[in-house]
């Protein structure tokens, strides 16, 4: 794993968004499987997307997780983030976007599915993400295998308070989520994380100095071979 300090936030973002661009410049007409995250760390990343343009043709994209229970309207499902701010701003075909569905009948066949519809396309080319505060990638909780694959995830109270801003309350916040695992993620060919402000302090320093160890899922990314931890100087304060 490769961490990068950069100044700020903006820094955070022109990075991953510069990854991206070299990977789609490469690769003209030829497929692209990207993992993508939501939350706050990636909204000026997709907003640099859109403002460039960026030709999404031949892309196959695969969200991370989403909420259980949260249909596509409703505004707090990770669905709605995704067309809000990426697509409906780029050409990226419906038959290319993939996001676990929340309110599939059958919770634990559509992480099946899921699973096997990333293998189908080839794997993850480049799958980029945050990271919780308490370490958590994805919504994959501390004390999730590193040999997890899709899965239905209980939330932790502490995930629940943290993602508690963008509802009315903390009541309305669903308790579970489906997220694809550590070991799929792992299984991307080249990883993107990112971190921004103190409040990852502690997740940042746990990923770069902590022993690698499932309490603390973002660890992992230090067995990969590919693998950028890029944050900004308050997410890094602990570091010094
Ligand atoms: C959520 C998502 C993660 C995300 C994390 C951090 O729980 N499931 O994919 O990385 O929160 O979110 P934020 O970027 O808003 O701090």
């Amino acid at each position: 794993m490769k961490v990068i300090v950069l100044k700020d936030y903006e820094a955070v973002s022109e990075f991953s968004f510069q990854k991206l661009s070299e990977k789609l410049h490469e690769n003209i007409g030829k497929k692209i499987v990207l993992g993508l995250p939501t939350g706050s760390t990636p909204l000026l990343f997709y907003k640099k997307i859109s403002e460039n343009e960026l030709d999404f043709e031949n892309v196959i994209t695969f969200n991370m997780d989403e909420y259980v229970g949260l249909d596509k309207q409703n505004e707090n499902s990770f669905y709605y983030f995704m067309n809000q701010n990426l697509y409906s701003k780029v050409n990226l075909k419906e038959q290319n976007i993939n996001i676990p569905n929340g309110m599939a009948k059958d919770l634990t066949k559509e992480c099946m599915d899921y699973e096997e519809k990333i293998k189908q396309a080839g794997g993850i080319d480049m799958f980029f993400g945050g990271v919780g505060s308490n370490g958590h990638i994805a919504f994959n909780e501390p004390y999730s295998s590193f040999n997890s694959v899709t899965r239905v995830q209980d939330l932790t109270l502490k995930t629940i308070k943290d993602n508690s801003r963008f509802f009315k309350s903390l009541e309305e916040v669903p308790k579970k989520a489906l997220t694809v695992g550590i070991s799929t993620i792992m299984s991307a060919k080249e990883l993107i994380f990112m971190a921004s402000g103190e409040n990852k302090a502690r997740a940042v320093f746990e990923a770069v100095k902590g022993e690698v160890s499932e309490a603390c899922p973002v660890t992992v990314l230090q067995k990969h071979e590919n693998a950028y931890l890029v944050v900004d100087e308050a997410a890094a304060s602990l570091l010094k």
